[in-house]
């Protein structure tokens, strides 16, 4: 019998780190080809990744440039696409999660008629401008997929919700495969200033902010409100690796250059940033992976954003939404720095999204859906 062709397809930093272990684990079945296909939505970001991973994808469109717009990534990923497919079929595409190349890359198969499995499915807030553009694009990526990877057992409900109810497996979040591989004892940093920094005896909080809705006023009071913490809490370190968004970078260094106790540094690869978490006191973010990592490792996370389509960990105890006020945020790491009760009932690790085999789940579910195999894997259970 043939092998089955499965092309994983990503182009951004998040669908790099989580479609990684999953790209390992198709290349080990003797039952698929795999093919990787890059559309680099980020260029530098996305390459330490794949050199971490030692990940070469067969196809890279190269289409990222400064300042792009939704609208120059999508036709562009389309139009790239459509020349792989044409230079190969597979009998699956594998998009993750829910950025401009996972909409298109699920558009562009569609067009082709190919199979279309959607990693990281079922995640909603019911905003549609929130996150934006990705609870669209992840909507949209749910009418065109065949088979849905849902993370949680929620994730499965919200698109049963939503009329789908065939292809649908609960796998966990690949992410957590990934972090299992990445966070040792001792590790040393390539940034000095990240080696020399006193775990111990500071308060070190990682931050991370790079959201399209939280541009502007949102954005410009989450860096009044870090400017705040470090003026008060002299004991807090603030690492903040900045995302290379021209947008984030001119915000970011416009309100936190120069403040001895921030350290503004450049986006850090995947291990370092997971070894820097597992040493921090507090984690600060809107990013999506993050809250779904530091739960892992048992440190606090306040989400810097008005919503999250990830629940889970927030109904453990251990997430808080601050959302994007001023004094909200500064209230809530006041009480974070200040009372050991109030981060007691915060700093425990649960793992509601992952145990470490979700990839092994979601190429078990592909080869039972090809008919390569009698049984669907059991689902994930947190
Ligand atoms: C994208 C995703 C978002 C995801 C985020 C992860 C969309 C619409 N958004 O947002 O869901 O959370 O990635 O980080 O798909 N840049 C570089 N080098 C890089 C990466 C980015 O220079 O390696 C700069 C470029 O100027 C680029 C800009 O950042 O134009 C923005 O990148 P883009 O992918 O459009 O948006 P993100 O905000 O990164
Ligand atoms: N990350 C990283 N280096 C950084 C910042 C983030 O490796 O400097 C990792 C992080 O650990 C997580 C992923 O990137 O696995 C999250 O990506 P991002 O925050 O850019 O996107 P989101 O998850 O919000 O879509």
């Amino acid at each position: 019998m043939d092998k089955l062709k499965v092309m994983t397809i990503f182009g951004t930093r998040p669908e790099a780190i989580k479609m990684a272990p999953l790209v390992k684990e198709l290349e080990r079945r003797p039952e698929i080809e795999s093919l990787c296909c890059v559309t680099a939505q980020h260029r530098q970001m996305l390459d330490t990744v794949l050199d971490i991973f030692r990940i070469k994808p067969q196809f890279d469109l190269d289409i990222m440039e400064a300042s792009q717009t939704l609208s120059t990534i999508t036709s562009k990923c389309l139009l790239g696409l459509e020349k792989v497919f044409h230079e190969v079929r597979p009998d699956l595409v594998l998009v993750h999660g829910d950025t401009s190349t996972t909409f298109a890359g699920a558009l562009a198969a569609f067009y082709q008629q190919i199979a279309v499995g959607h990693v990281e499915a079922g995640l909603r807030t019911w905003d549609r401008y929130s996150p934006f553009p990705e609870e669209m694009n992840r909507s949209m990526v749910g009418r065109l997929a065949e088979l849905h990877f849902c993370p949680t057992q929620a994730n499965r409900r919200n698109l049963e919700a939503e009329g789908i109810s065939k292809g649908l497996f609960v796998t966990g979040n690949t992410v957590i495969d990934a972090l299992q591989t990445t966070v040792v004892k001792d590790f040393s940093f390539a940034e000095d200033v990240l080696n020399q920094l006193d775990y111990e005896r500071k308060r070190v909080i990682l931050v991370t902010c790079h959201r399209r809705e939280n541009y502007g006023q949102p954005m410009e009071d989450i860096m009044s409100a870090l400017t705040h913490i470090a003026r008060v809490h002299p004991e807090a370190e603030l690492v903040y690796p900045v995302h290379l968004s021209p947008v984030v970078q001119e915000c970011a260094h416009r309100h936190l250059d120069g403040i001895e106790n921030v350290h503004l540094i450049a986006p850090l690869d995947v291990e370092e940033m997971h070894n820097l978490m597992a040493r921090s006191y507090l984690v600060m973010t809107d990013s999506g992976g993050l809250q779904e990592e530091a739960p892992a490792l048992g440190k606090p996370v306040l989400v810097l954003r008005k919503e999250t389509e990830r629940p889970e960990a927030v109904q453990a105890g251990t997430v808080k939404l601050a959302g994007v006020d001023y004094d909200r945020i500064t209230e809530l790491a006041d009480q974070l720095l200040d009372d050991p009760t109030a981060y007691g009932e915060m700093a425990h690790a649960v793992n509601p999204y992952g145990d470490g085999k979700a990839c092994r789940r979601i190429t078990d579910a592909v080869l039972y859906h090809f008919g390569r195999s009698d049984r669907p894997p059991e689902p994930f259970k947190s």
